[in-house]
């Protein structure tokens, strides 16, 4: 239950990224060595990922607040059931990081987020090119080599998935194995950085191309995780649209530039430090075009979140999704609030309105959830939000930070205070 109309005010942390954790996790399945992993955040998505890791042989211990250690000297199985992979779509790094290690992986097709056709065939197309079979057979996606070779990839697609997924497959192969057209979003650097920490030999991420030599063995080692880009981005534009004052601390501001850029459009102010930045607002909201794209373009898992935005900008703007085929699902529930928007194809134009009404509403997806608390907070009166555990997949305690900015949020049964689990208040 969100009671609209407070503006944000005070200073937040941001937690360590979701997209790369749950790339990282898998990835320590590469090494015999124990891998120490800082910055976890504190979400399903990872809960769900440590099970698998157990399921496969797996030690995980849990220390302090955000850090794991994992030891995975004695895997068991190279399977990943269906059971388990449904309800998360980056259990396709299982593949990577089985097949790089074991020469063999079964994984049942992921889960997770649903906003269109999310094929892999760029992520299989690496690892035929390192030399495996691939076979999909009743929706199971089995990889084997007899021997992995290095190889040359051209991804057709920009995809962070495939990206990552080809460097865990290659990161043992011996010989220099060149990704091309490769994404360059910051979890893919630190992806490879975490590869590299373990002892791996990864150049170039962060660029259209990345080389991998291949490395005998992995020894372990540790590695603190960057802060989460989109729940920091998330912040920002909840800051903007509630004309507060927050400062969000933790966060890497290289890594939001576009969405500062978009912010100050709107007619935000925004203030960069060495590792936090300040968002706030006095003055009305400005319509904007925003098309998303991948890094360094405007994250489309910061599209909905900035749509809920605009809908109470002065004037029409045009939102572009240009990554996901169908990532407007959550408009409908906009429009329960009282937004105006239409939707055709990959184009959503924002008719901004003068206000926003509290409703009952669904989360339809992740970053659609955290779309539609910025709106109940921007709406007068109360806003019921249903289907919130897309929300918990992927940001740690988002009503537990909001509050402490001076939000209203109740999750109903659940008694929870601004002390979330980890005995942390968001300040
Ligand atoms: C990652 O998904 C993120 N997930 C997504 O974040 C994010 O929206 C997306 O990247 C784009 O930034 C994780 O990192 C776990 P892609 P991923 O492969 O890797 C097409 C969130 O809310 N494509 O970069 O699955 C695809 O259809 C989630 O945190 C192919 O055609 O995305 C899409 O149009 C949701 N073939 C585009 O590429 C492929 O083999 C980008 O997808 C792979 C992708």
């Amino acid at each position: 239950m969100i009671m609209g109309g407070k503006s944000l005010k005070g200073s937040v942390s941001i937690s360590g990224a979701k997209n790369a954790a749950v790339a990282a996790i898998p990835a320590a399945l590469l090494t015999e060595g124990v891998c120490r992993i800082d910055n976890v955040p504190n979400i399903k998505d990872v809960d769900v990922l440590l099970d698998i890791m157990r399921h496969l042989g797996a030690k995980i211990k849990k220390i302090g607040t955000d850090a794991l250690e994992i030891n995975c000297e004695k895997i068991h199985s190279f399977t990943v059931p269906y059971e388990m992979t449904k309800k998360m779509r980056a259990s396709y790094y299982f593949i990577g990081a089985l097949l790089g290690r074991f020469n063999h992986a079964e994984v049942s097709p992921p889960g997770g987020c649903c906003f269109g056709s999310r094929p892999i065939d760029m992520h299989i197309k690496g690892f035929e090119a390192l030399g495996a079979k691939v076979n999909i057979d009743r929706g199971i996606v089995e990889a084997h080599a007899t021997k992995l070779e290095s190889a040359q990839v051209f991804l057709d697609v920009v995809s962070v998935g495939a990206t990552i997924n080809i460097m865990l497959a290659a990161t043992r192969v011996n010989g220099t194995t060149i990704i091309e057209n490769a994404a360059k979003e910051p979890h893919v650097v630190d992806v490879a950085n975490f590869l590299n920490a373990m002892g791996a030999n990864v150049r170039g991420a962060g660029t259209d191309t990345i080389k991998i030599k291949g490395v005998e063995k992995m020894a372990g080692g540790s590695y603190t995780l960057i802060p989460d880009q989109i729940e920091a981005g998330t912040f920002m534009i909840a800051a903007a649209a509630t004309r507060g004052d927050v400062l969000i601390k933790n966060v890497i501001p290289k890594h939001l530039e576009s969405i500062t850029a978009k912010l100050v459009e709107v007619n935000a102010t925004v203030e960069e430090f060495d590792d936090s930045i300040r968002v706030s607002r006095n003055g009305p909201l400005h319509k904007a075009n925003v098309k998303t794209m991948p890094y360094p373009g405007f994250p489309t898992d910061l599209q909905p979140q900035t749509v809920a935005l605009l809908s109470m900008a002065k004037g029409t703007s045009i939102v572009t999704e240009s990554v996901w085929d169908n990532r407007y699902q959550y408009v409908d529930e906009l429009r329960r609030l009282g937004a105006q928007i239409s939707v055709d194809g990959k184009i959503a134009v924002v008719e901004g309105v003068e206000k926003l009404s509290g409703a009952n509403v669904k989360a339809t997806d992740l970053r659609a959830g955290a779309g539609l608390v910025i709106a109940a907070l921007m709406a007068d009166g109360v806003t019921q939000m249903h289907d919130i555990y897309h929300i918990d997949r992927g940001y740690e305690g988002l009503e537990l930070k909001l509050n402490s900015l001076g939000a209203q949020i109740v999750r109903r049964n659940s008694g929870k205070s601004l002390i979330n689990e980890k005995g942390i208040a968001y300040v």
